[in-house]
C-alpha cells in the first residue's frame, strides 16, 4: 500500500471526514469548501491573485511582523516561568536567567531582539502600506486598526522595559511617566493610574507586568484577528509594485458584466 492510498482511505473514514470537511476534491468548489469549512483556514480568501503573494507586493513585512509577535509570545511565556514581578526578586531573577539557567541568556536575547525588530518591521510595514496607497478606501478602516497595532507594539516595548528592574529600566520609565504627567488637564491623574502611586515602586512593577503580559497582548491578538479579516474583506492586498490592482479588478469585473 502506498502512502497516497493510505491517505485516500483515511479520508473516507467518518471521524476524519467530520474534521476534514469538504476536502479532497481538486475542483474549485472542493477547494473553496475546504477553506470555508476549516476553522483555521476560513480567515484566508478562497482565491488570491498570484501578484498579491509575490515578494514585491508586500515585501512580506506584515507576515514578518506577525511571526515576530508569535516569537515574542512564546519566548515571553517561557520567561514568565523564571521571573517574579516583585521588587526583591525581579532584578535577581533576570541575572539568574542570564547566568544560571541553561540557554537563559539566549531566551532573554531572543525576546529582546525580536521586540526591537518588531518595532522596526511594523514601521516598515506601515511605510509599505502608505507607499502602495493602501490607506485609501476601501482599506481606511484597516489603516486605523493598523495604527492601533503600532501603538500597542510601542506600548508592549515600553511596559517590558521596566521589568528587569535595573537602573536603565528605572530611569527610562521615570522619563516616560513624566511625559505622561505632561498630558494636558489629566496628566498627574494618568501618571498615578499608570504607576499605581506617586513613584516607581512595587505597584508600578506589578502594573507594568500585567499590562505587558496580559492586557496589551489580549488586545493585540484581537486587533491582529480583525486586521487579517479586513485584508480579506477589503479585496486583498494592494501591491506595492505593478499596476493598480483595484483598477485591474474593477475593469475585469466590468468586462465580465459586458
Ligand atoms: C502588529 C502589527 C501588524 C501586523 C502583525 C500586521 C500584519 C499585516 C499583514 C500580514 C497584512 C497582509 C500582508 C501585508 O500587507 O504585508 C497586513 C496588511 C495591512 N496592514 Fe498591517 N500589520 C501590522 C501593523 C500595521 C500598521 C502599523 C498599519 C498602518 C498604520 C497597518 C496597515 C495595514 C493595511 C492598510 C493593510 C492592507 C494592505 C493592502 O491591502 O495592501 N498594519 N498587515
Amino acid at each position: 500500500m502506498t502512502t497516497n492510498s493510505i491517505l485516500e482511505k483515511l479520508k473516507t473514514l467518518q471521524p476524519i471526514r467530520s474534521i476534514y470537511r469538504g476536502g479532497g476534491s481538486a475542483s474549485n468548489l472542493g477547494r473553496s469548501l475546504t477553506i470555508f469549512n476549516n476553522f483555521f483556514l476560513h480567515v484566508l480568501p478562497v482565491k488570491v491573485r498570484r501578484k498579491s503573494i509575490d515578494f514585491g507586493a508586500t515585501l512580506y513585512l506584515g507576515y514578518v511582523s506577525f511571526v515576530l509577535f508569535g516569537v515574542l509570545v512564546i519566548t515571553g511565556i517561557l520567561l514568565m516561568l523564571y521571573y517574579r514581578p516583585a521588587v526583591p526578586h525581579a532584578y535577581h531573577d533576570m541575572k539568574d536567567l542570564t547566568f544560571v539557567v541553561s540557554s537563559g541568556a539566549f531566551l532573554r536575547n531572543m525576546h529582546r531582539w525580536s521586540a526591537h525588530l518588531m518595532v522596526v518591521v511594523v514601521f516598515l510595514h506601515m511605510l509599505r502600506v502608505f507607499f502602495a496607497g493602501a490607506y485609501k478606501p476601501p482599506r481606511e478602516f484597516n489603516w486605523v486598526i493598523g495604527t492601533l497595532l503600532l501603538i500597542m507594539t510601542l506600548l508592549l516595548s515600553y511596559t517590558g522595559y521596566l521589568l528587569p528592574w535595573d537602573q536603565l529600566a528605572y530611569w527610562a520609565v521615570n522619563v516616560g511617566a513624566n511625559m505622561v504627567n505632561a498630558t494636558p488637564f489629566m496628566g498627574p491623574k494618568l501618571k498615578f493610574v499608570l504607576l499605581g502611586g506617586h513613584g516607581i515602586g512595587e505597584n508600578a512593577l506589578v502594573r507594568f507586568y500585567v499590562l505587558h503580559c496580559v492586557i496589551i497582548p489580549i488586545f493585540a491578538v484581537i486587533a491582529i484577528g480583525v486586521h487579517f479579516w479586513r485584508v480579506r474583506k477589503d479585496g486583498g492586498i494592494r501591491p506595492l509594485f505593478g499596476p493598480d490592482s483595484d483598477k485591474v479588478e474593477s475593469e475585469a469585473n466590468q468586462k465580465e458584466g459586458d
